[in-house]
């Protein structure tokens, strides 16, 4: 059969809210044309973000019922750190609240002034929690990174000679740690080879660097690795997995991504000095080593998920979701980024609204078109996100793109909810240049993304 369907039925459902453009354009407007001021009951199809958005299985339900709220050595911990042994092969488990408690604790033992991490791209919240420790964050992605049209298949690679340049400059001391972040999600949620990932683990090890994953999609990586990669077609995305965790020397995990749960995250990693630390640094924020933060009941739901995820007819299914409303987009006359990612389409907003200029921020004005088009709600990743006003001068720096993320939750939506977004994409565009464009009349002074206030430019 050519048709690929959902891997799943229905056993409890969810209404999704259907509402007039008036009323969508009356919320809009009282959210200031940002839609994180949206309530999501005014919103039909949320693609605000995949994370802590998975439908979970009745495998996962049932798992939670049979929890175990120990405070210590609770059963549930047990099954859970086993599971993410089997997984990973690393030795030392340490569940936390979600991936940047992961983050805060390992950046705030390992970051100091003077000390740079390098990445395939932070995310920001890496990012930031490496900023927060006085260490320096660089993103050593390969060009085609920054290159919507460029069909590349593993955008998400670190550029080897960029790395080799970093060490020459800083030194392998003050490298703390590189970061592959599988996939990509800052760049398009763009999967990194397993050739680059043995290849940036090599120039580690000669230089006595430890290689951590930021592993939040590693199943989708894995999978788009047994589709892309030369000598890996068809190979089992378990097994994939497992090379690339033994590549690394640790990972952190956000669980809300490729765990199929609504909350949670660990560490991972093989050194037992560091991880005694970081257990340490835990008991202070999250909570004992067994809970982490968490209820045991989500300890059980993840060590589920974590299988779930790797099931290839769900992956088959997931991968060929997003290509289908990147393709079903293109065709109505948006332009993505390509090829399409893991898990959401970035649609090219510079591209798809040609007559608004960067400096009136395309990708927030396309945003508000989809949401009031169609009550899709998304994120601007550009210049609204990432480019910022100098305090002094007053300045706006922009950003490279100008990108707008449908992140796709995981088991959420059906082929006819994306045909139907599909559907109202080409009503839209067909007035695509009435849309206008923004600026920003209130901001805070920094992640002003969230909060921000705009209005609307009249053309002259
Ligand atoms: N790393 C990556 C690659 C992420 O995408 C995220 C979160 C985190 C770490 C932080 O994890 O939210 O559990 O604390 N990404 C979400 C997103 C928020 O919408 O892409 P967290």
């Amino acid at each position: 059969m050519k048709t690929i369907i959902e891997p799943f039925r229905f056993k409890v459902v969810e209404p999704i809210p259907l509402l007039e453009r008036e009323e969508r354009e009356a919320a809009l407007r009282e959210a200031h044309l940002n839609p994180f001021g949206l309530r999501s009951r005014s919103v039909t199809f949320d693609l605000l973000t995949d994370s802590g958005t998975s439908a979970m299985s009745a495998a996962q339900w049932a798992a939670m019922m049979n929890a175990d709220e120990a405070y210590a050595g609770s059963d549930s911990f047990f099954r859970f750190e086993q599971k993410v042994q089997e997984l990973t092969g690393f030795a030392h488990i340490i569940p936390c609240h979600q991936g940047r408690a992961a983050e805060r604790i390992i950046f705030g033992l390992l970051g100091r002034a003077g000390r740079v991490f390098i990445a395939n791209t932070h995310f920001d919240t890496t990012r930031a929690n490496v900023e927060a420790s006085h260490a320096t964050a660089l993103d050593l992605p390969i060009d085609a990174a920054w290159m919507p049209e460029d069909r590349h298949p593993f955008k998400g690679d670190l550029d080897p000679a960029k790395f080799e340049a970093a060490i020459a400059e800083h030194g392998a001391d003050a490298i703390p740690m590189v970061i592959m972040t599988v996939t990509n999600n800052a760049v398009g949620g763009q999967p990194v080879s397993l050739a680059n990932l043995r290849q940036i683990a090599g120039i580690c090890h000669a230089h006595k660097i430890p290689m951590w994953l930021d592993a939040a999609r590693f199943a989708e990586n894995a999978f788009l690795i047994s589709q892309r990669e030369p000598g890996q077609i068809g190979r089992s995305p378990r097994e994939i997995a497992r090379e690339m965790f033994d590549l690394a020397d640790g990972c952190m995990m956000s669980a809300k991504k490729d765990a199929l749960v609504n909350i949670g995250g660990f560490l991972a990693m093989r050194d037992t000095a560091l991880a005694a630390e970081a257990r340490n640094q835990l008991i202070l924020t999250e909570g004992f080593p067994t809970y982490g933060g968490l209820a045991g009941r989500d300890l059980d739901a993840m060590a589920v998920g974590l299988d779930e995820i790797l099931d290839v007819d769900y992956l088959t299914y997931r991968i060929r979701s997003v290509a289908y409303f990147a393709e079903g987009l293109e065709t109505v006359g948006l332009h993505t980024v390509k090829p399409p990612g893991g898990h959401a389409v970035y649609i090219d907003a510079r591209r798809t609204l040609p007559h608004i200029p960067p400096e009136h921020y395309p990708g927030q004005a396309l945003a508000c078109a989809l949401y009031e088009a169609i009550g899709i709600r998304s994120v601007e990743v550009g210049s609204v996100m990432l480019g910022h006003r100098d305090p002094e001068t007053g300045q706006e720096h922009l950003a490279p793109m100008d990108l707008v993320r449908l992140a796709l939750p995981r088991r959420v939506y059906t082929q006819s909810h994306v045909d139907y977004m599909i559907e109202g994409a080409a009503e839209m565009m067909q007035d695509a240049h009435l849309i206008k464009g923004l600026r920003i009349v209130d901001q805070a002074p920094f992640l002003r993304h969230f909060t921000a206030h705009f209005e609307r430019i009249d053309p002259r």
